[in-house]
């Protein structure tokens, strides 16, 4: 996949908004071309905590707003268990197209290539730049592995906080997408369990942190 031209991120924006006007126009990599568009992030600048996904689905797509579709839902209600309110986070995703293929009338989600990521990453770094996070929470393996390590493994590592190379620290948990893909409901309630307490124990604790 052809990477296109480099990410027209403005040399010092001023706000989000600013990065999330300029980013509609991103052709880094040729996502944008089966996309309806981009879906960059969305919370307070200033927030302590940054939750990363892997990149928009359908319902976003759609909508131009990050996990707003069922894996949103399932998200929404984790952190409110977790006693963590969602506005006082930045929501967003490595890659901000959806990338899809038809299956009958259906757009089935494709996990993006490294390429498709490193084309996206000067917009994480500006996101990153312009909320100043204290934590970053990767969500799922595709986060993970493109922020903290390739070797990544949310089985093994979740829960974990480590030093980043973009100043905060990083952890990362399971992608709450996975825990619909449970394969029967005893599966999805431990995985659920699993991802609110990452979420109370490691992403509670920087929301709750004095700045
Ligand atoms: N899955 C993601 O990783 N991000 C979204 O925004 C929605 C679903």
């Amino acid at each position: 996949m052809a990477i296109e031209a480099p990410a027209p991120v403005p040399a010092h924006p001023r706000s989000v908004d600013e990065l999330r006007v300029a980013a509609a126009g991103c052709r880094a990599c040729d996502l944008w071309e089966r996309a309806t568009q981009t879906v960059f992030g969305e919370g307070t600048e200033g927030a302590r905590l940054m939750l990363v996904g892997e990149q928009p689905g359908d319902r976003e797509d759609v909508t131009g707003a990050p996990f707003v579709g069922p894996a949103g839902e399932v998200l929404d209600r984790a952190l409110e268990e977790a006693g963590i309110d969602r506005r006082q986070a930045y929501v967003t995703n490595v890659v901000k197209h959806f990338k899809w293929e038809p299956r009958g009338k259906r757009r089935i989600h494709q996990r993006p290539n490294t390429e498709e990521i490193r084309a996206c990453r000067p917009w994480f770094e500006a996101e990153v730049e312009r909320v100043k996070p204290q934590l970053i929470l990767c969500l799922g393996a595709t986060a993970a592995q493109a922020l903290i390590s390739p070797t990544f493994r949310v089985t093994r590592q979740h829960g974990i906080l480590f030093p980043s190379t973009f100043g905060p620290m990083i952890a990362a948990t399971v992608h709450p997408s996975s825990i619909l893909r449970a394969p029967d409901q005893q599966a999805r309630e431990a995985a659920y369990a699993g991802f609110v307490a990452d979420l109370r124990e490691v992403a509670g604790a920087s929301v709750r942190r004095r700045g």
